[in-house]
């Protein structure tokens, strides 16, 4: 519900638990007065402290006012240059040349429904959602900001977004643009990140706020695996059940900040948005940039309704159809198995052991096209081997439809080698300066993406290859960081666009995709886990969590991961042990359970199983499918905390309503007179009474929850135990 009170100038923002307020005050000032758990609508302007403090100046127009100044005010968009010395939320370069920016209230519009951006990922839907749109200008350039606030009261979720647009009679260029300024008249909070880097992707990180500014981004062109664009910002005795918790995600998959500012006065400034550096955006008059889009959480008692909240928006106002709520295939990758060494009756082989086995979906990796038999050539050139694959995909696809699967493919669209014919017939193609030979990644280069031509020739390719043949899944991966950041198709003073337009560049290919082939199932990746981010999330309904499969290092990576990201979205795979990064053998059992708290599939040559690992994989795959519902569409609990101790993990699958749950628990490396495990069940109805995996013992709900559930003494290393629970008939 929103509500504006023309008296007080208030905007009141409330959803099922939350409140958002800010005003208009008397210089036109948005001033941000609260965010947190539910309260009236009454103006709350009250909290605000008037007082005159030193080299804290007065803007123009408050006169003589001492006790007036934007360095002490709570901003809800703050400015550059005039007077907030805190972080800015743009930064425009006038005419002028000078880089001020003062914004003053001009008018603003209440509307039914959700905002759209145009060529940027967005949640989206008519229903529960309203639109709330403040036209903020400058009184002596011509630069308007349009702050735009979705709020969904049921998810109790708020989005923002920013258009800053020209309308003076001269280009300016836009330096610094985020898409979210929220400040907090406290600094008493923890700052959550995930970060990590290749195969370590989203630890989590939790610290005071120190006086100062704390950041996290990422300038490598993709949201990375170093850092996401996902942070909390949390009452310091904040855990899953209590305390105060903001989450803010970012809809956006390139270069990314996001930055909190303990000031001098003990308050606190979370702002996010694309990446300063390299950021210069030149507004020609009458020009607008769209800034994209944050969702914010706010989540009065403790960090897992706090997950809830984002995981139940992400799937159903996010994730589009027709993969929202529908489950994912089962699928088969060959990528493990084989990497570039394989040909068609190897494919069909490993495709048939999965078939067996209750598999749905092969999915070709790696190595099918040009000249692609190692990681030094051929991309860029997307028509299959011959060699490989005589008869291209019109002769392997029946072959693995008839074991009765889907046939899916992994293209990586962005990337060109300098081994093949594109890049002989266009070098200019990929980013980088004239007279300055580029770094290259993986021996690969990037294509600039930023370039019409450049993805018109690239999609063209790509939908050859989808309409030859009937391929129903595609694995876009992404395997180097940007660099050499410099497109032939823009002149000098308009460089500081390319890895922004890039990223537009990339979603306008995604958005080509889904419009085209309505019913294809898309993964994201990069090199793992490197643009796993809420606006990839718009575009590929699941992103392959990380090149690490072992399942002792995934339950860091994947419940990293889901602390925002819902486990529906989640890449995850049973792989060959010794595994190939930690050299380390859990049992099937474990990685089973493991890649189940994901979109599930295996990654190996199930032919070189045993006998007995095969009936393993047939109950597990059974398994997944029989609590696919509960996994992808529950709720999702953490039991324990694998950041802090691996002596053993446990997670917690519930229906939504709450007669049916999935309690999972790996064990660490073994240790002798290990403690007893207990566990306290999360989430169920505590006036409910629940049998175990369909045994005779009846368990009561409330003490289930507060005494627990005990497991036996678990031997060995790296153990899994699994239990279905389910209520009871009255
Ligand atoms: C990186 C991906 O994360 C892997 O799963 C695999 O597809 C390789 N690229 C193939 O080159």
């Amino acid at each position: 519900m929103m509500i504006y009170d023309s008296k007080s100038g208030t905007f009141t923002l409330h959803t099922r638990r939350t409140t958002y307020q800010m005003q208009a005050d008397g210089h036109g000032v948005l001033l941000h007065l609260y965010y947190g758990p539910r309260v009236g609508d009454g103006d709350l302007s009250y909290l605000l402290q008037y007082t005159d403090r030193g080299f804290s100046p007065n803007p123009s127009g408050s006169g003589a006012d001492r006790i007036y100044s934007l360095d002490t005010l709570p901003q809800e968009y703050s400015t550059c240059g005039v007077g907030d010395y805190r972080l800015a939320s743009a930064e425009v370069e006038q005419p002028d040349g000078s880089l001020l920016l003062d914004l003053r209230y001009a008018s603003h519009e209440i509307r039914p429904g959700k905002y759209a951006l145009e060529g940027l990922p967005a949640f989206f839907g008519r229903e529960g959602w309203e639109t709330l749109s403040i036209l903020l200008r400058d009184p002596c350039s011509g630069i308007e900001a349009e702050l735009l606030y979705g709020v969904c009261e049921e998810d109790d979720l708020i989005t923002r977004a920013v258009r800053l647009t020209n309308r003076g009679d001269r280009p300016a260029a836009l330096c610094r643009a985020m898409s979210l300024c929220l400040d907090f008249n406290r600094a008493d909070l923890d700052l959550v990140t995930f970060d990590g880097g290749h195969v370590k992707e989203r630890n989590l990180n939790r610290a005071a706020l120190r006086p100062g500014v704390q950041s996290v981004g990422s300038l490598r062109g993709t949201s990375s695996h170093q850092h996401n664009p996902f942070v909390i910002l949390c009452e310091q005795d904040a855990g899953e059940d209590h305390g105060l918790c903001y989450g803010a995600a970012l809809l956006y998959s390139g270069n990314f900040l996001a930055a909190a500012e303990r000031s001098q006065f003990d308050d606190t400034r979370l702002v996010m948005g694309i990446h300063p550096h390299h950021f210069r955006w030149t507004l020609a008059p009458g020009e607008c940039f769209t800034a994209p889009e944050a969702a914010l959480v706010c989540s009065p008692d403790g960090l897992t309704p706090m997950t809830h909240r984002f995981h139940r928006a992400i799937r159903q106002r996010l994730i589009r159809d027709p993969y929202q709520g529908k489950r994912r295939p089962v699928l088969i990758n060959n990528w493990e198995a084989t990497e570039f060494r394989f040909d068609a009756d190897k494919l069909v082989s490993i495709a048939r052991e999965g078939a067996e086995l209750g598999m749905e979906l092969f999915v070709m990796d790696d190595g099918w096209f040009g000249t692609r038999d190692d990681d030094c050539g051929g991309l860029g050139d997307w028509d299959v081997n011959e060699k490989k694959l005589p008869g291209g995909l019109e002769a392997l696809v029946p072959r693995i439809q008839a074991l009765g699967m889907g046939f899916g493919l992994w293209i990586e669209p962005e990337m060109v080698s300098e081994r093949s014919e594109l890049y002989r017939a266009h070098p200019d193609w990929a980013l980088g300066a004239p007279g300055r030979p580029q770094a290259q990644g993986r021996s690969q280069l990037v294509l600039d993406f930023s370039r019409q031509e450049v993805r018109d020739h690239v999609y063209a390719a790509i939908c050859r290859v989808l309409d030859s043949a009937d391929v129903s899944y595609i694995k876009w991966d992404m395997n180097r960081s940007l660099s050499d950041v410099w497109s032939a198709a823009l002149p000098a003073g308009r460089q500081g666009e390319v890895y922004h337009r890039y990223m537009l560049g990339v979603y306008d290919l995604l958005e080509r995709l889904h419009r085209d082939y309505p019913g294809l199932l898309t993964e994201g990746c990069s090199g793992g886990g490197g643009r796993f981010d809420a606006g990839m999330l718009y575009y590929t309904p699941q992103i392959w969590c990380s090149d690490n499969t072992d399942a002792i290092d995934r339950l860091r990576i994947q419940c990293g991961t889901a602390f925002c990201y819902p486990v529906s979205a989640i890449g995850a795979h049973v792989s060959a042990v010794p595994n190939g990064q930690t050299r380390r053998a859990a049992p099937m059992e474990t990685r089973g359970v493991v890649a189940m708290c994901g979109t599930f599939g295996y990654e190996m040559d199930l032919g070189r199983c045993t006998a007995e690992e095969k009936e393993t994989v047939r109950a597990q795959v059974r398994t997944f499918k029989d609590r696919a519902a509960l996994i992808s569409q529950g709720d999702y609990y953490r039991l324990t905390d694998p950041f802090r101790d691996l002596t053993y993990t446990a997670w917690q699958h519930v229906s939504r309503d709450r007669r049916e749950a999935l309690v999972s628990l790996v064990t660490g490396s073994a240790r002798a007179a290990l403690p007893f495990i207990v566990l306290r069940l999360k989430g169920l109805d505590p006036a409910l009474r629940y049998r175990i995996d369909g045994g005779e013992r009846i368990y009561d709900g409330a003490a289930l929850l507060h005494a627990g559930l005990s497991f036996p003494l678990i031997a060995g290393d790296y153990q899994a135990r699994q239990l279905y629970l389910r209520a009871v008939e009255a």
